[in-house]
């Protein structure tokens, strides 16, 4: 091997010994040489927290305590590796090892959406870096690739499958025609589930990483509170069939978009065209597309969630520390891209201003005269139809299902057609509506 390194080696402590925390571990011990290599210095990991050890990591004579502030107030260790989730304890150890003066790395995108503003002025104060590749889509680095591979752009949108579970719950009910709560059982024996996951399926976690994607996308400071989240809790069988039919996937999408009244940030069920890339994303697989307006439209596909995935991103994390923390602070890559006091106060939309087209599916009496009835509602409020499939009166029920696709509009303008559909006479339940991106 060329060079050696003769540096002393930095000294890592990983918080979390769970599927991460294991799988950092094991990364770090089996890459060691060339991890090193990349670095310019060896890394050691000085001590883990865990309440439990983690059969699938070999942690041999690595200190191992249960208290995660042992590893924060250790005065040889120089980066907390932050891999126990959450937003309390999680918080409180990374304010702790920032006031201590090391360096963080985390995986946990709830901490950095919800906490992100004040841990990132906390950690300039004390001049440290906090970093989080691991925070959003697994094993793509698409943090880095936005903050620093696309910096030459004015970033127009970006649209992902940044959800594992939920990806992983939707192919194999599609594929197999497996029931919703037997994949998700599966996925979190997998480990790729949150703690609790509510946040994968009511897409709280995928609007956490688009929240942290937006803000360097745009230089807006992160603000998931604004976030428009809408689950796949409430897809149908029968929507995802008609959507084929109509040559479209259903995919879980966070979209975040630049207009110029404000920034839409939303994640919800959407049918995108088949013949996407991002419409073939299977599996735990996640993929971002980012539109950017010198490099056009770029799409970033890998493992959303996973042991070594996550790790992969967790471990260049730690590289990109090693080689910048002997570096002038003034000097290093902004936590959010852009300079802190160059932030954007450019506001997020509620969700009623924002524009999308829609697939709508009505369920109505097989009388004469109801499509003609929609189209007229629709027409009154300016929704151009895109395309109309009436289906065959349904056995069980007599009614009839009429699937439309309209042309892109405004939510609160297409609010307003569903609750005068609604209030028809020969109108039967809810209308089913689902946002439709055409991602071009
Ligand atoms: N629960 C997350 C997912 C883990 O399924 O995508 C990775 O962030």
């Amino acid at each position: 091997m060329m060079g050696s390194f003769s540096v002393k080696p930095v000294k890592v402590g990983i918080c979390g010994l769970g599927t991460v925390g294991g799988g950092t571990f094991n990364v770090l011990k089996r890459n060691a040489e060339e991890i090193a290599r990349r670095a310019g210095r060896g890394i050691e990991v000085a001590q883990i927290a865990a309440r439990r050890p983690n059969p699938k990591c070999e942690t041999g004579s690595t200190p191992i305590t249960a208290d995660i502030f042992d590893v924060a107030n250790n005065p040889e260790i120089d980066v907390v590796i932050e891999l126990i989730g959450g937003y309390t304890l999680a918080h409180e150890l990374v304010l702790k090892a920032i006031e201590n003066g090391k360096h963080v790395v985390t995986a946990n995108k709830a901490l950095i959406a919800v906490h992100g503003n004040e841990i990132f002025a906390k950690a300039r104060e004390k001049g440290v870096i906090v970093a989080f590749e691991a925070a959003v889509a697994g094993g793509i680095p698409v943090i880095k690739a936005i903050r620093e591979g696309l910096a030459a752009n004015r970033i127009n949108w970006l649209a992902g499958i940044i959800n594992g579970t939920g990806n992983f719950i939707l192919t194999e009910m599609r594929e197999k025609g497996r029931a919703f709560a037997d994949v998700l059982k599966e996925a979190q024996a997998l480990g790729y589930a949150e703690a609790d996951p509510t946040f994968d399926v009511e897409g709280i976690d995928a609007a956490h990483k688009l929240t942290i994607l937006a803000s360097i996308a745009f230089g807006i400071p992160l603000q998931f509170d604004k976030a428009y989240t809408e689950g796949i809790t409430q897809l149908t069988t029968a929507d995802v069939n008609y959507a084929e039919a109509l040559g479209y996937r259903i995919k879980h999408l966070g979209v975040a978009r630049r207009t110029d009244k404000g920034i839409e940030l939303r994640v919800h069920p959407t049918l995108i065209p088949a013949d996407r890339l991002i419409a073939n994303v299977n599996g735990v697989m996640n993929a971002v597309m980012v539109n950017g307006d010198a490099a056009g439209s770029t799409l970033f596909y890998g493992a959303g969630a996973g042991m070594e995935p996550t790790a992969s991103s967790v471990v260049a994390d730690l590289v990109d520390v090693v080689r910048a923390m002997t570096a002038d602070p003034e000097n290093r890559v902004p936590h959010l891209a852009f300079q802190p006091d160059s932030l954007s106060d450019h506001p997020i939309l509620p969700i009623e201003a924002c524009e999308s087209a829609y697939y709508l599916r009505i369920q109505a009496k097989d009388h004469p005269g109801v499509l003609a009835q929609v189209a007229t509602i629709l027409s009154e409020r300016g929704i151009n139809i895109e395309s109309i499939m009436q289906m065959e009166v349904e056995e069980h029920d007599g009614l009839v299902p009429m699937i439309l696709v309209t042309h892109r509009v405004l939510e609160s303008r297409i609010i307003e057609a569903i609750t005068a559909m609604e209030a028809l006479d020969d109108v039967v339940g809810n209308v089913v509506r689902i946002r439709v991106e055409q991602l071009n």
